[in-house]
């Protein structure tokens, strides 16, 4: 497994070595245009020729222009992120069949025997290694291991806190030069609705981080807060607010939150919208509505580099997703709106662009358990879609095919470190869900895809997008400089 995964680091190599990959790469394309196999007439022989000679040179005039960021002086940090490409496993073992008490045969008459299953029991005796306690917290406070991220593990604000971010997103605001991570506030207690209903928490309402440094981080309280006792307002506790995102508009000089709204039974399935003047809130609530008349569950929203921003989410019963463009303001949907990953059943999309292709990682529909990631591509943010494949490298099977026990919510890009991003997940902890945990991991995109494409479009390949599982990892030293 590592021999395979060795390949594909292999592809992000220095300079000159990566054009010539990339070259045989793409050179081997011609043949998916059934030219040669089998074509007894010199004719299309030589008609082939001409195409592949075409389609060399069209390959020849891209390439400087895709090429030109790796053929710069390598950054001091290459050094730094190759080491982070490299695979770290894991080594857990299912626990033997535990003597359950008659109490816990008739609650959940199946004994776990898999994994998620044991991810799921609250008294697996793998608790620890999915959700390890507080004495293992990420502590700003305690200088001596500063700056290193370890997935799964309680993280600190600077108060000394667990941090309610969840489902969140991350804003670089360009005034303050600082990050602001937005997500659900989920400190309250969890419970069920009804006998159906999933495991929830009332809304709270969006938690709000500042930080200069994407480790540590300051709480700057709820920025968009639960109503109380108006039991017909969309943000009433006993609703559903989820995967708070926030944009800044340059012409409005305001900053827009996009959210799922719902009720307890996830029947309403609306996007809500709120606005401020400053990134640390307060946002007031203008509305909710069914995009594009359509149900909207998990959603984005992505601000392309031309400044027209998009919202994304799961509709149809999250049978496929829909991609449309913001109106100017960000406070609307246009009414232009695209299905895509039609019949894929994802949710939790994560959207970035990198060279001027789109990507985005998704989720399975499983409810809190986790399941495996995709990666999809495309030219243009309204579609083609296609998908590409598990981004997860590393950990072990189990790791791989439960996007390391967690479920995308965000891709950060690293502003001055091109092609490299960070990953955020939630490890959803569905018995308590104050209590999930955040899982950040080194996204990189590079080298080609493992596994055939839905389609074939012909050119362009896509890159490979890797995300690569580590116990431990940080940034490089003074990335942000
Ligand atoms: C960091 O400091 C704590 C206590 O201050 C200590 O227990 C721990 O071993 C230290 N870790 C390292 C890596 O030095
Ligand atoms: C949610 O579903 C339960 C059970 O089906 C039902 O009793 C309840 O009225 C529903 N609530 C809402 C707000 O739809």
């Amino acid at each position: 497994m590592s021999a395979s995964y060795g390949s594909a680091s292999a592809r992000l190599m220095p300079g000159s070595e990566q054009i010539k990959v990339e070259m045989r790469n793409k050179y081997k394309k011609p043949t998916t245009l059934h030219c040669g196999a089998g074509s007894g007439y010199s004719l299309s022989v030589a008609a082939c020729s001409v195409i592949a000679l075409f389609l060399l040179l069209q390959l020849y005039s891209h390439l400087p222009q895709k090429d030109a960021l790796s053929l710069e002086p390598r950054l001091p940090t290459s050094n730094h992120f190759r080491e982070l490409e490299e695979v770290e496993e894991e080594n857990i073992q299912m626990p033997p069949p535990r003597k359950r008490s008659p109490r816990a045969v008739k609650r959940k008459p199946k004994r776990p025997t898999t994994f998620i299953d044991e991810f799921l029991d609250e008294t697996s005796q793998l608790r620890r290694i999915f959700f390890p306690d507080m004495k293992t917290a990420i502590d700003p406070n305690k200088g001596n291991d500063s700056f290193y991220y370890y997935p799964g593990r309680i993280w600190l604000d600077t108060d000394g806190n667990p941090i309610q971010a969840h489902g969140g997103g991350i804003l670089f605001d360009e005034k303050s030069r600082t990050y602001y991570w937005y997500g659900e506030y989920k400190d309250g207690p969890t419970y069920h609705a009804h006998k159906k209903a999933a495991a929830r928490v009332d809304i709270i309402g969006v938690g709000c981080y500042s930080s200069k440094d994407l480790w540590t981080w300051k709480n700057e309280g709820i920025v968009l807060a639960a109503e109380e006792n108006d039991e017909i307002h969309d943000l009433h506790k006993a609703n559903v607010l989820e995967r708070p995102k926030v944009l800044y508009n340059e012409k409005t000089r305001k900053y827009v939150m996009w959210m799922h709204i719902d009720n307890v039974n996830y029947t309403k399935a609306h996007v809500g919208v709120a606005i401020s003047d400053s990134p640390a809130g307060p946002f007031k609530y203008l509305y909710s509505k069914s995009p594009h008349g359509f149900d909207s569950r998990d959603m984005t929203i992505f601000k392309d580099d031309d400044g027209v921003a998009y919202l994304i989410y799961s509709s149809i019963d999250n049978s496929e997703l829909h991609v449309g463009p913001l109106t100017e303001d960000y406070i609307d949907v246009k009414n232009v709106v695209r299905p895509i990953l039609i019949g894929q059943h994802r949710e939790a999309p994560a959207l970035f662009k990198h060279q001027g292709t789109y990507y985005m990682i998704t989720s399975g529909c499983s409810g809190w358990a986790p399941n495996a990631a995709m990666a999809h591509a495309s030219e243009s943010i309204m579609g083609p879609w296609e998908t590409m494949g598990n981004p997860c490298i590393g950990g072990n099977k189990i790791f791989r095919e439960t996007t390391f026990f967690s479920q995308s919510t965000f891709v950060l890009p690293l502003p001055g470190l091109p092609g490299y991003f960070i990953f955020m997940a939630d490890r959803w902890n569905p018995a308590d869900l104050r209590d999930s945990r955040y899982v950040w991991l080194p996204l990189m995109v590079g080298g080609p895809v493992d596994r055939p494409l839905d389609y074939d479009f012909g050119f362009p390949l896509w890159s490979r997008v890797s995300i690569y599982w580590h116990k431990k990892w940080r940034l490089p030293y003074r990335w942000n400089e």
